[in-house]
C-alpha cells in the first residue's frame, strides 16, 4: 500500500510517499481502507519536531496523521464488519499512522459514518470535533444559559465548539478576524468579536466559560474576560504563572489534550446525522499533495478544516 512516512523532522519535503506492507490487525481492531484524512495543526507541529513527535519518534516507519474516514475491509472485533463506513481519530496522542491507504484501528476508537455526510466531512469531524466536545461537555459540563466565549471560532476546533455550545443552549460569542465574521455567525454564534478591533476591557468578567484555542498572551485575555467563579479551558497548555493568575481571580483554569474515544465519536456521529453539527471543509487535496495540505494548515487561517483524499 501507499503511505506517507516522515523521513525526519523538517519541511514538507520530509513527507515521502512510499510503498509498504498493509498493516495486520490484532484482536479488537479493524483494518480501514482510508478514503479521507483530516489535517490538523498538530500534524504540522509533529512534522517539524514538536506536537507529539517526542511521544512517537522511536517508531519506524513514522507515519503521522490521526483523522480518518473510510471503509472496514477486515474485522477482528464485535462492533464492526467489512463494508462498514467508519470515522475516528486513531491512537491520539500516540502513533496514528493515518497517512496511508490502510490503517489498523482499535474498534473502540471509531463510530459508523452517518450516511448523510461525505467521507471528507467525516474525516474533518474527528480530532477537532472531539476536542470541542471533550472540552465543552466532558471537561466544562456546559449547561443552558451560560455565556461562553469561543476563541478562534472560525478554525477547526472553534467552528465545532460554537455549534456544540449553541446546541447545548449556551449564549455563544465567537472571535475571528472581520473576514470570518459571517462564517462564525452562520455557525449559530449569538455574538461576534473581531479580535483585531475590540476593546477587551469592555468584555472583562463577561463569560462563564472561555475556550482558548489561541494560546500565548491570549490566555491572559481569557482569564480577564472570564467571570470570577467561571472557567477557562486552554487547548494550548497552561503554565504555572497563568494557572496562579486564574486561581487568584477565582477562575478555574484547565489545559486539556484530546484523546481517542469511540464513545465520544458516537455522540458526534449522532449530531452529524441529525444536522446539529456540520463540518466545514475549506479545502481538499489529493494524497500526493499532502505537503500542500500542510502548507495550507500552516497559514493559521483555515476556515473549518483541510482534508486530503486517498
Ligand atoms: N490540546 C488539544 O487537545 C488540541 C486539540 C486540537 C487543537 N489544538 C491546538 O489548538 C490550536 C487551534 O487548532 P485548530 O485546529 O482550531 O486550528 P486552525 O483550524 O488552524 O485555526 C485557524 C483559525 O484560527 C483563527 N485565529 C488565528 N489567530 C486568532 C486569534 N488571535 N484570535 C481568534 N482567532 C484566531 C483564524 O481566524 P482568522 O483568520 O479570522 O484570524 C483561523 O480561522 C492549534 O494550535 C492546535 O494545535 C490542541
Amino acid at each position: 500500500m501507499k503511505a506517507i512516512v516522515l523521513a525526519k523532522t523538517g519541511g514538507i519535503e520530509e513527507l515521502k510517499v512510499v510503498d509498504i506492507e498493509k498493516p495486520s490487525i490484532k484482536e479488537g481492531e479493524v483494518l480501514v481502507q482510508v478514503k479521507a484524512i483530516g489535517i490538523n495543526p498538530v500534524d504540522v507541529k509533529t512534522r517539524t519536531g514538536s506536537g507529539v513527535y517526542g511521544r512517537i519518534n522511536t517508531e519506524s516507519p513514522l507515519i503521522i496523521g490521526w483523522d480518518i474516514a473510510g471503509v472496514v475491509t477486515e474485522a477482528n472485533n464485535a462492533t464492526f464488519s467489512p463494508g462498514d463506513e467508519v470515522f475516528g481519530m486513531v491512537n491520539f496522542p500516540g502513533h496514528g499512522k493515518a497517512y496511508a491507504q490502510f490503517v489498523a484501528v482499535p474498534a473502540n476508537q471509531l463510530a459508523l459514518k452517518p450516511a448523510n455526510i461525505s467521507f471528507e466531512e467525516a474525516a474533518a469531524a474527528t480530532l477537532a470535533a472531539l476536542t470541542a466536545y471533550q472540552a465543552l461537555v466532558k471537561n466544562a459540563n456546559i449547561t443552558a444559559g451560560k455565556r461562553v466565549l469561543i476563541h478562534a471560532a472560525a478554525g477547526g476546533v472553534g467552528h465545532f465548539a460554537v455549534q456544540i455550545a449553541k446546541h447545548l443552549g449556551a449564549h455563544v460569542t465567537g472571535t475571528s478576524s472581520a473576514a470570518n465574521r459571517n462564517f462564525v455567525l452562520s455557525l449559530g454564534a449569538d455574538e461576534h468579536i473581531d479580535y483585531k478591533n475590540h476593546n477587551w476591557q469592555q468584555s472583562e468578567n463577561s463569560f462563564d466559560l472561555t475556550l482558548d484555542a489561541v494560546g500565548g498572551d491570549n490566555l491572559n485575555l481569557s482569564i480577564n474576560v472570564t467571570k470570577p467563579g467561571g472557567s477557562f479551558i486552554s487547548i494550548l497548555g497552561l503554565n504555572d504563572e497563568r494557572k496562579a493568575k486564574a486561581t487568584d481571580k477565582g477562575v478555574n483554569g484547565n489545559a486539556i489534550l484530546v484523546y481517542s474515544s469511540g464513545e465520544d465519536m458516537n455522540v458526534i456521529a449522532g449530531w452529524l446525522q441529525k444536522g446539529i453539527l456540520k463540518a466545514h471543509v475549506a479545502a481538499i487535496f489529493p494524497f500526493e499533495k499532502m505537503g500542500e495540505a500542510h502548507l495550507a494548515v500552516e497559514t493559521g487561517r483555515t476556515v473549518g478544516k483541510v482534508v486530503v483524499v486517498v
